[in-house]
């Protein structure tokens, strides 16, 4: 996704109950501060980290998220993805323009997430489910 980019070893959460998004929230955030991140930042992929896993959960069917830091000229990162085998999604661009939404919610976990981030990069096949890839940097290089 980002080349030449160097990634810590990754870390694999289960998201298979609800309880799963808070751990999932929860260890995004830690991971955050420990880069560096400024609290806007913390913020922006705390509820990346909070939205996707949730959609992975209430959407998917379930599924992993795996987390691990970047670094990449000078700069570090956190690199998150989310992936299920769940139904896919059917029309990724009516999902992504926000207030489209299967359930009762407002839809606005994938657009919101999109704009929290600095790449976002979803791969969805009917049927075969959904990896969504976000990276946050901590900081550009002085
Ligand atoms: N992992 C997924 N698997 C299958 N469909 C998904 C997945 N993630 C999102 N979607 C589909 O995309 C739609 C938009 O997702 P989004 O997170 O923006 O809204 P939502 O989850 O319905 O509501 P909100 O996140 O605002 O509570 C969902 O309603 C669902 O149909
Ligand atoms: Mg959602």
């Amino acid at each position: 996704m980002t080349p030449g980019a160097h990634a810590s070893s990754t870390e694999r959460l289960q998201i298979e109950a609800e309880a799963d998004v808070v751990v999932v929230r929860r260890r995004a955030r830690e991971l955050a501060i420990a880069q560096g991140f400024d609290a806007f930042a913390v913020a922006a992929i705390t509820t990346a980290a909070s939205e996707l896993s949730r959609n992975v959960w209430c959407h998917g069917g379930g599924g992993h998220a795996l987390l691990e830091t970047v670094s990449d000229a000078g700069r570090v990162g956190l690199r998150l993805r989310f992936i299920d085998e769940g139904p896919g999604i059917a029309d990724l661009e009516l999902a992504l323009r926000g207030g489209c939404s299967t359930g009762r919610s407002l839809g606005l976990g994938l657009s919101g997430s999109r704009r929290l981030v600095d790449a976002f990069h979803i791969e969805t096949s009917p049927g075969e489910g959904t990896t969504i890839e976000v990276l946050k940097w901590a900081r550009f290089p002085h």
